[in-house]
């Protein structure tokens, strides 16, 4: 894994970008299975980041809107419980705009942002950095569910994890548990995790808010297709496939796809992938919860909650988690 940092003022920025081959492999081997499918990380090329950007200013898309209402009403509890001088590791940081509402309250000894889109990442530390000259930034790109931590050394002080914006949710239920309980191992017994998790709602609210009227929902989702070409040497053509969002109830999570408009060949690192005309391409899914079920995931995981905040709509929810004794 490469690894190289490079000092700007108060920020370090270390590159753990994934090796592009194992990307390849990953996109690969996911083209081949029967039902076609991407790990919504690969949206995140500068173009997806930009656009997602983009999404969390949409009327429809309540999430972004709604959990930094509830941060910006509880910072101040919140800090509490991240307690006095912590690391705040923040896993897919993005823009870092939603840390901005806790770094007064809280005051890290350091703050960690993570993420897998590397100029992006580098830009917005940056900015953060001169924003708040007295924070000590140390940005990793790299993709978080691999063993980062294995190759970095941070500062002393109490690690807390803040997992903002549902991104939980992309991961099933099952993988969520395993990952929330292998972060225990690294942020140690006295770890907590600050996370934002979507809840269950009006399904015509879901389905709106995954299907804007302005379409940028739409080009986010066509965009992997760019992104795997460029990664996997591939050549999707964005205009023969269309954009889909639904709530499965069953499941209950909205599944993005892209659905193939004709029968087509796509070239893929040397080799051919088939679609037929409405065959799927499954890009996405979001996972929404309810308290009971979100409850039950932290404990199976080997946390136990410590408060829960919600707006009034009940739309969406924030919770501190501590490792269970
Ligand atoms: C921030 C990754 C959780 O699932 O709502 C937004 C991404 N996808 N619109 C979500 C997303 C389509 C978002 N996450």
């Amino acid at each position: 894994m490469p690894v190289t940092a490079a000092r700007v003022e108060n920020v370090l920025f270390e590159d753990q970008q994934p090796v592009p081959s194992d990307s390849r492999a990953e996109l690969v081997s996911g083209l081949q299975k029967p039902q076609k499918q991407v790990n919504p990380k690969y949206f995140y090329d500068a173009r997806g980041s930009e656009l997602f950007e983009q999404i969390t200013r949409l009327d429809e898309y309540y999430p972004t809107r709604t959990e930094i209402a509830i941060l910006q009403r509880h910072a101040a509890e919140m800090a509490d419980f991240c307690g006095p001088d912590c690391v705040l590791i923040e896993p897919g940081s993005g823009s870092s705009e939603k840390v901005r509402l806790l770094l007064d309250s809280v005051r890290p000894a350091a703050y960690v942002p993570l993420d897998i889109s590397a100029d992006f990442l580098y830009e917005s530390a940056v900015k953060l950095g001169r924003e708040f000259p007295w924070l000590q930034i140390h940005a990793i790109c790299a993709d978080f569910a691999s063993q980062w931590h294995a190759h970095t050394e941070l500062p002393a002080g109490r690690r807390v994890i803040f997992y903002p914006g549902s991104t939980i949710g992309n991961m099933e239920p099952s993988v969520a548990r395993d990952f929330l309980a292998n972060l225990r191992q690294w942020i140690g017994a006295d770890g907590g995790v600050l996370i934002g998790v979507d809840l269950q709602k009006q399904e015509h609210l879901l389905n709106a808010a995954y299907n804007d009227a302005s379409g940028v929902t739409a080009d986010f989702n066509l965009n992997i297709l760019n992104s795997i070409n460029r990664i996997a040497g591939a050549d999707f053509d964005a205009d023969h496939f269309s954009h889909r969002a639904i709530y499965n109830r069953q499941l209950q999570r909205v599944e993005m796809h892209l659905v193939s408009d004709t029968s087509q060949t796509v070239n893929v690192n040397g080799g051919a992938i088939k679609f037929s005309k409405g065959e799927t391409l499954h890009t996405e899914n979001s996972y929404k919860y309810s308290l009971d079920d979100f409850h039950a995931l932290i404990t199976a995981a080997g946390y136990s909650l410590q408060k829960s905040w919600l707006d009034d709509k009940r739309l969406f929810s924030v919770h501190f988690l501590a490792v269970s004794a």
